[in-house]
């Protein structure tokens, strides 16, 4: 699955075009994008993030791909558009608080899985391109998985069970944390002062992954961000890396950093 971007104009307000998004968030009406030409390899169910204002705000998919021959009126607003190219998309929009993107105008490739960020927290946008070697690890993964986010050391994949995520180790320091996660989990599971993911190493596509079951991420970039509504063991987790797992227990889901009040070995 590949990712494009494509340029709203800032003429448009934000908030009009929020409203559009809304139109078809339920899949009935298509969104239009006029272009001179489809991008080579541009497919229906690639993934169309949006640039309004010199920054990526969000995807939605790419439902179909129609080369008009006639003008014809939007459904979804009644504008009157002249025969041509025209990229649709259609359903909910997904909204990230991606990294700028300015001067350009048009369509193109979007690098992701470079780029693509846990939560889409602005600082994390600024992770460096990956190694050759580290692409051609990925490589299988991105065509087969949904890429969550990607940490310093670790890409994150959503498995094929919902209530499960995949950790592609990307360094040595992502392997000992996939190892050290399992064992932790294993030992000390959710009872002890920092209650942890349920984990497991396992082997996926060739590639010893770690296992981990799907939690929602606390995002620290959240407003209101008080961090006294959590409980005290959260400050121990490096950058407070906890989320809430299906049955609405917060748990520790990126735990190889401690602090030494948290008291493991
Ligand atoms: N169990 C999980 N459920 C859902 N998303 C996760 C889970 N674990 C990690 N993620 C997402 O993937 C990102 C990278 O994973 P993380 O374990 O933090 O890797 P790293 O060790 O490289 O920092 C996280 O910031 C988070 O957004
Ligand atoms: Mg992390």
């Amino acid at each position: 699955m590949a990712s494009w971007v494509i340029t709203i104009p800032k003429t448009t307000p934000w908030s009009q075009y929020q409203k559009e998004l809304a139109t078809v968030a339920d899949s009935s009406q298509v969104m239009n994008y006029r272009t001179r030409y489809f991008p080579k390899g541009m497919k229906p169910k690639d993934r169309c993030y949006l640039v309004h204002d010199g920054r990526v705000r969000g995807w939605m998919a790419i439902v179909g791909l129609v080369d008009a021959p006639n003008e014809w009126t939007c459904t979804t607003t009644g504008q009157r558009w002249p025969a041509g190219k025209y990229i649709q998309r259609s359903g909910k929009f997904h909204p990230v608080d991606g990294p700028e993107m300015t001067g350009f105008r048009g369509v193109r490739k979007f690098e992701w899985m470079t780029t693509l960020a846990p939560q889409g927290t602005r600082q994390l946008w600024t992770r460096g391109p990956l190694s050759p070697e580290q692409e051609a690890l990925l490589e299988p993964f991105l065509e087969r998985y949904e890429l969550l986010g990607r940490g310093g050391h670790r890409a994150v994949f959503q498995a094929d069970d919902p209530g499960w995520i995949l950790k592609v180790a990307l360094t040595p320091r992502g392997r000992v944390a996939n190892e050290l996660e399992s064992v932790r989990s294993l030992r000390y599971g959710k009872t002890s002062r920092v209650p942890f993911a349920d984990c497991h190493l396992s082997t996926v596509l060739g590639t010893e992954v770690l296992m981990m079951e799907w939690v929602q991420p606390y995002n620290i970039m959240d407003p209101p961000c008080c961090l006294g509504e959590l409980p005290e063991w959260v400050q121990w987790v490096d950058f407070v890396q906890v989320g809430w797992d299906n049955q609405g227990n917060l748990v520790a889901y990126d735990f190889e950093r401690l602090a030494e009040e948290a008291g493991y070995k």
